[in-house]
């Protein structure tokens, strides 16, 4: 059973990056990547909002294994020159929740952020695992693991904690359902 999991380092105020995009301030915390080769392995599909989706692209090579699989990009203008295995998504949530499970045949769907789009895929409830890196530093300002948006409790369960020597700690959250 696939699941769609949002796999994203934060900072202790909840900061996914710097306000003009920045995440240089997690280069110090890299030894928190260790296991970051066995997700990759384990992730069929990706699904990402177009601010993370230029960034990426401006910053990660061509051959960037996220590359290969089928990446959805939300977004509600044209994608341009993209690989043929990218498409842009506007509508709704949950049939494209759905879609992704699909094409990652057996493997997991990473929901790489940023802040907009996880905040689409929360309000739809279709987040199944937060992988929550948070990182010991405060930014004070900046890009929100959470955009604003509506009100709507999500319980979860926490299923797995790491500490890792840099004084990141990985918290593990499975979603509680009825
Ligand atoms: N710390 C980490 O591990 C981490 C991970 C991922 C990203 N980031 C950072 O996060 C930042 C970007 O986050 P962000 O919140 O500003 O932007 P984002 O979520 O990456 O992208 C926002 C854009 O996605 C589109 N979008 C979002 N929700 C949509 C929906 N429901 N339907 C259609 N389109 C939708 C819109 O694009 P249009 O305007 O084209 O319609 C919107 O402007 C980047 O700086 C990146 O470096 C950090």
């Amino acid at each position: 059973m696939s699941s769609i999991v949002c796999y994203i380092a934060v900072s202790m105020d909840g900061f996914i990056a710097t306000a003009d995009g920045g995440v240089d301030w997690l280069n110090p915390f890299d030894d928190a990547l260790a296991g970051f080769r066995d997700f990759d392995a384990s992730i069929g599909a990706s699904v990402m909002g177009r601010e993370t989706y230029e960034f990426m692209r401006k910053h990660l090579p061509p051959a960037a294994p996220q590359d290969r699989r089928r990446t959805v990009v939300l977004t509600r203008r044209p994608l341009g020159d993209v690989p043929a295995n990218t498409t842009a998504h506007a509508g709704d949530i949950p049939p494209l929740a759905a879609e992704l499970k699909a094409a990652a045949a057996g493997r997991d769907v990473w929901l790489v952020g940023g802040g907009q789009a996880i905040r689409a895929f929360l309000d739809a409830d279709a987040i199944d695992r937060w992988r929550l890196f948070v990182v010991p530093v405060m930014l004070g300002d900046g890009k929100r693991l959470l955009a604003p948006g509506q009100e709507g409790l999500r319980a979860f369960t926490l299923t797995n904690t790491h500490t890792f020597a840099s004084g990141v700690v990985e918290l593990v959250y499975d979603r509680r359902r009825a």
